[in-house]
């Protein structure tokens, strides 16, 4: 049985696509066949692109990412105008599609778990849906101990298990970005298994990913 996360994030932009490539990169490093779901993109393919320039996969753009709103919106906006419906049975038929002939396969969400993907719908909901572990990136810096936790909280109230949280953009400019990760820990008592530096190449992150051990921290 293939081992299966979900990606999600404190909000969008924070890293889930250039993390989760890195830690696939890992994975196929090490021999093993690794899957990736982009299940809905808004506003372009480019994550999907990345994971097809960055790693080794069979499955075509489609595949990966099968439902492709136009505009820079949640589903829940995009859908209004563009008549595209979001079938959730679907979406857990393509992930299963992805799991059956592989070893690993992460699973990207969209922004952050309170994104709307359809009414009273969100992308926690379908980390609950596909009933997989949640690795949350956050950001380093000041506002990332609110950001996190209320994730967090949103992920436990539907009682997902948390794989562990990456951290991402450290500077050394910012003071808070020292004490960060041990408050999010002790407050929540979710471990924070990998923290990146800002401006990192992708080999950068690598190195970075294997240092740290990111990939065996993280929890099934
Ligand atoms: N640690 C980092 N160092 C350098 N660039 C980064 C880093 N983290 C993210 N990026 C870049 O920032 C942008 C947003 O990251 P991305 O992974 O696409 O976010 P998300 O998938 O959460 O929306 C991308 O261009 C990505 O390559
Ligand atoms: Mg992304």
């Amino acid at each position: 049985m293939a081992k299966i996360y979900f990606v999600t994030a404190t909000d969008t932009e924070v890293g889930k696509t250039f993390i989760t490539a890195g830690l696939a990169f890992v994975a196929q490093e090490k021999g093993l066949s690794v899957g990736i779901s982009k299940p809905i993109s808004c506003g372009g393919i480019d994550d999907a692109e990345f994971y097809k320039s960055k790693l080794k996969l069979k499955d075509s753009i489609d595949s990966i990412n099968p439902i492709k709103f136009r505009q820079p919106l949640s589903p829940y906006a995009a859908m209004k105008t563009e008549k595209i419906k979001i079938d959730i049975r679907a979406i857990k038929g393509s992930v299963k599609k992805l799991i059956r002939p592989r070893d690993l396969v992460f699973v990207e969400g969209l922004g952050g778990a309170l994104a709307p993907v359809k009414k009273n719908y969100y992308v926690a909901d379908l980390a609950k849906a596909l009933n997989i572990p949640c690795i949350i990136v956050a950001r380093a810096g000041l506002g990332t101990i609110n950001h996190t936790l209320m994730t967090i909280d949103e992920l436990k109230k539907r009682k997902i298990k948390i794989a562990g949280v990456i951290m991402n953009g450290f500077d050394s400019k910012e003071p808070s970005q020292a004490s960060n990760a041990k408050v999010i820990e002790e407050l929540s008592g979710i471990k924070v298994i990998g923290k990146i530096k800002a401006k990192s190449s992708f080999n950068d992150l690598v190195e970075q990913i294997k240092k740290q051990r990111i990939y065996e921290k993280l929890k099934t």
